[in-house]
C-alpha cells in the first residue's frame, strides 16, 4: 500500500500574520493518520510553520532551493539553511519555476542530486504544456523530463522521492484534467518507472496530481488507482478547504 498524500503549495503567498491564522485553522481541524499532509510556506515563513506545527502531524516542505551547498549566489537558500530549520522536503521544478525562473531539466538534475546527498525527501514536479497536449505530445514531454532529472538515480534513492504530476495548463486555471486523464498520465508514469527500474520499485512510487485540485472534484481524481494524493495551490490557502481535500480519499 502506498502512502497517500496531500501537500499545500502555498507558493508566495502568507506574511506572517497570515500563516498564524491559517495554520491555527489548519490545527482546528483532526488530521487523519492515514495521510500524509504537508505544507509549504514561503522561506521566511518556515521556521514560523514547523515551531507552529510541533507535534501536529503536519510537515512542513520548502518550495525550492538552490544545488550549490553555499557560497556566491545571492537571494538563493541551500539544502543545509533548510534542515537547520528542520525542514526536510523540497519542492523541486514546479512549472513557475520552470516557466518564470529559467528552471531546466538540466538544472533540476543538479537540484535533485544535490537534495538527495543532504538526505531530503524531494516533492518533484513536472507536467505538460496546452499546445503539447493538444499536439499530443505530451507523454514524451513527459518521459523526456523524468529520465532527464530522475532516472540516473539508483534504486535506493527513490525511497526519497515522491512524485507530482501537474499539467501547466491546469495549474490555477480553475480547469482539471479529467480523473481519466490523470489516471491515464499516472500509469504511463508508472509504466516508465517500471521500464528503467523494476515493477516492484514502480508499484512503491508515490505520483501526486496537481492542477485546480478543490474540495468538489477530489475525491473522482484521487479515486485513479495510480492517483496517490494530490499537490494542492489555491485551494490550500483555505484550512476547511485543504482539510476537504485531505478528507476526500
Ligand atoms: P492550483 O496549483 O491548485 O492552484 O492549480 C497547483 C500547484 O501549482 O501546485
Amino acid at each position: 500500500m502506498r502512502n497517500q498524500i496531500v501537500a499545500g503549495n502555498w507558493k508566495m503567498n502568507n506574511t506572517t500574520a497570515e500563516t498564524e491564522l491559517l495554520l491555527n485553522n489548519l490545527l482546528e481541524h483532526q488530521i487523519r493518520e492515514d495521510v500524509k499532509v504537508y505544507v509549504t510556506p514561503a522561506f521566511t515563513q518556515l521556521s514560523q510553520s514547523v515551531a507552529k506545527l510541533e507535534g501536529s502531524p503536519i510537515q512542513v516542505a520548502a518550495q525550492n532551493m538552490n544545488a550549490a551547498s553555499s557560497g556566491a549566489h545571492t537571494g538563493e537558500i541551500s539544502s543545509s539553511m533548510l534542515k537547520g530549520v528542520e525542514v526536510n522536503t523540497v519542492i523541486l521544478g514546479h512549472s513557475e519555476r520552470r516557466s518564470l525562473y529559467g528552471e531546466t531539466n538540466e538544472s533540476l538534475k543538479e537540484k535533485v542530486d544535490s537534495a538527495l546527498k543532504a538526505g531530503m525527501e524531494i516533492i518533484f514536479c513536472f507536467g505538460e504544456e496546452l499546445n503539447e497536449r493538444k499536439e499530443n505530445k505530451h507523454f514524451d514531454l513527459v518521459k523526456e523530463q523524468l529520465s532527464s532529472a530522475l532516472f540516473h538515480l539508483p534504486n535506493e534513492a527513490w525511497s526519497q522521492i515522491i512524485l507530482a504530476y501537474e499539467p501547466v495548463w491546469a495549474i490555477g486555471t480553475g480547469e482539471t484534467a479529467s480523473p481519466e486523464q490523470a489516471q491515464e498520465m499516472h500509469a504511463f508514469i508508472r509504466e516508465q518507472i517500471q521500464a528503467h527500474y523494476t515493477a516492484a520499485l514502480a508499484e512503491k512510487v508515490v505520483i501526486l496530481y496537481g492542477g485546480s485540485v478543490k474540495p468538489n472534484n477530489a475525491q473522482e481524481i484521487f479515486s485513479g488507482e495510480d492517483v496517490d494524493g494530490g499537490l494542492i495551490g489555491g485551494a490550500s490557502l483555505n484550512a476547511d478547504d485543504f482539510m476537504a481535500i485531505v478528507n476526500a480519499f
